[in-house]
């Protein structure tokens, strides 16, 4: 089923105005194609049909939203913000904080299906060794999307999913083996806690986190959003 420019640019305006995602004329392939099976699902026969659900729906405005995001995303991806947190950001945090403070609060704002929030916690565990129960810590775990929290929550992941980006000694530490999927520990499971946030909602400014990991998701937003996202991500941490 076609899009229409009009039908487009209205699709565009709600899924900025729910999520900040900025749709452009040329995803019209991209946007026929994902909420292909919402159209059938619903029974809608053009996209007018679809708007015009979701103005008065706001359940079938968040599935719209949900399948606009791309939740592209793989264990230690990029692999360097880990090896910061590893070399410099714990050690500044042990020397800075952790002196007075057990308490250590992480949170991965865009996380998509987990495997950010995961490498973070391995990344804790082999840095903190034995120790780490010394230490309390909370890895908030947050995105959009309904689908991809519910995934990253779960802790569970396929064959492919596992093989990019963890060494095979990470796997067998760290995972167990549930066929057909590999299933998070609990010890790293329990550090996190995993909720549905829209980044460019006015109240995410509150809490008071050590380190946020924020990668991979300003890309999809405006200039002024981006600005508005960093400003107060940045009222989040602690100082
Ligand atoms: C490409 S993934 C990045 C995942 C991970 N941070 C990484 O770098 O591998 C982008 C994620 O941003 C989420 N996202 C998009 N707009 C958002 C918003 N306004 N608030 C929170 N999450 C959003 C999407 O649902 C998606 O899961």
């Amino acid at each position: 089923m076609k899009i229409t420019i009009k039908a487009l640019m209205e699709l565009a305006v709600i899924v900025h105005n729910h999520s900040g995602i900025v749709l452009k004329k040329n995803k019209a392939y991209l946007i026929e194609n994902r909420l292909h099976p919402l159209m059938e699902e619903y029974c809608f026969s053009c996209f007018e049909d679809l708007i015009a659900g979701a103005k008065n729906s706001s359940q079938l405005t968040s599935r719209i939203v949900d399948l606009m995001t791309t939740n592209e995303t793989s264990f230690f991806r990029d692999k360097r913000p880990f090896v910061l947190l590893k070399e410099k950001l714990l050690p500044d945090w042990q020397t800075n904080q952790g002196q007075n403070r057990s308490q250590l609060n992480i949170w991965s704002c865009a996380c998509a299906t987990g495997q950010e929030v995961y490498s973070i916690a391995i990344t804790l565990m082999e840095y903190f060794k034995e120790k780490i129960f010394d230490h309390n810590i909370k890895i908030k775990a947050s995105d959009i999307s309904d689908s991809a929290i519910v995934k990253a929550s779960r802790g569970r992941y396929s064959d492919y999913e596992v093989s990019r980006g963890l060494s095979t000694v990470q796997l067998h530490t760290y995972f167990t083996k549930e066929d057909p999927h590999w299933k998070i520990k609990d010890e790293l499971r329990s550090m996190a806690y995993f909720e549905k946030t829209n980044l460019l909602h006015p109240e995410i400014a509150s809490g008071g986190f050590d380190i946020i990991f924020c990668r991979n998701v300003a890309i999809y937003f405006s200039k002024t959003d981006r600005r508005r996202l960093f400003h107060s991500l940045s009222a989040c941490l602690l100082l």
